[in-house]
């Protein structure tokens, strides 16, 4: 199933606060094409377990679940069986709960045929971890967007203080260390560079320059050529 489908993908990993999640939005509006927010299908098998009481830690029976859940993933929003849980799947005990799931082979395998089930023309933005070096190994282009520890911290922290809600930045950098070295630490699927991506520092860039140089390589892949043929129209999904 891995094999052959005419969509072209771009893959956009990288770790948390890295910017994937804004870059990838950003670009795939540009371009028209569907996006994938990978980590969000871990958070919603996390969130559907929890709301079934189902553990976190039986992967058969969470698999299981997984198989039979209608996820519809739009442009601004997602929901699950016709709920919306768009905000719900944000929740720090979700978060937590997202990482644990994410860690077995079985749900994995799972949500890796719902993500290759969303490469549908005119092509696909995948964020994620393991977009480049395993779900999308075909990508036309990968790119693994990275920052200092530092920044990430600083981003997060501003976000927050956005929302309203006051963490230490002193905290924050020990939780993105701590995530980080889960990310990378783990044994299926760890967060990794894929040899043939292409590594953009963002810690000193706007996020219009990273969406610009981002775009520069798929304009250089002639990645835009399907756009052209599509037109406006087909832009869109929901
Ligand atoms: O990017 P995020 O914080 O929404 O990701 C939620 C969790 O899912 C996080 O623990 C990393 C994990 N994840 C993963 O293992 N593989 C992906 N492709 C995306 C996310």
């Amino acid at each position: 199933m891995s094999d052959g489908p005419a969509a072209p993908v771009i893959a956009i990993d990288g770790p948390s606060g890295s910017g994937k999640g804004t870059i990838a939005a950003l670009v795939a509006a540009r371009l028209g094409w569907r996006l994938l927010d990978s980590g969000a299908l871990y958070r919603i098998v996390a969130w559907a377990a929890l709301a079934r009481g189902i553990p976190l830690d039986d992967p058969q029976r969470l698999a299981a679940m997984t198989r039979a859940l209608a996820i519809e993933q739009g442009a601004t929003a997602v929901r699950v069986d016709g709920v919306d849980v768009t905000t719900a799947i944000r929740e720090e005990r979700i978060s937590v709960g997202a990482a644990a799931v994410a860690t077995l082979p079985e749900v994995r395998q799972t949500l890796r045929g719902v993500q290759q089930g969303m490469r549908v023309a005119p092509g696909l933005i995948a964020d994620g971890r393991d977009m480049g070096t395993e779900v999308f190994r075909d990508a036309e282009l990968k790119i693994y967007l990275d920052a200092s520890v530092e920044e990430r911290a600083r981003r997060r922290h501003k976000q927050l203080m956005e929302k309203g809600s006051s963490v230490s930045l002193r905290d924050l950098f020990a939780s993105i260390q701590a995530r980080d070295r889960s990310d990378r630490n783990r044994a299926v699927s760890p967060l990794r560079r894929a040899p043939d991506a292409i590594s953009i520092d963002t810690t000193e860039m706007s996020v219009e320059a990273v969406v610009a140089e981002v775009l520069k390589h798929v304009e250089a892949r002639g990645l835009t050529a399907g756009r052209a043929r599509e037109g406006e129209g087909s832009r869109g999904g929901e």
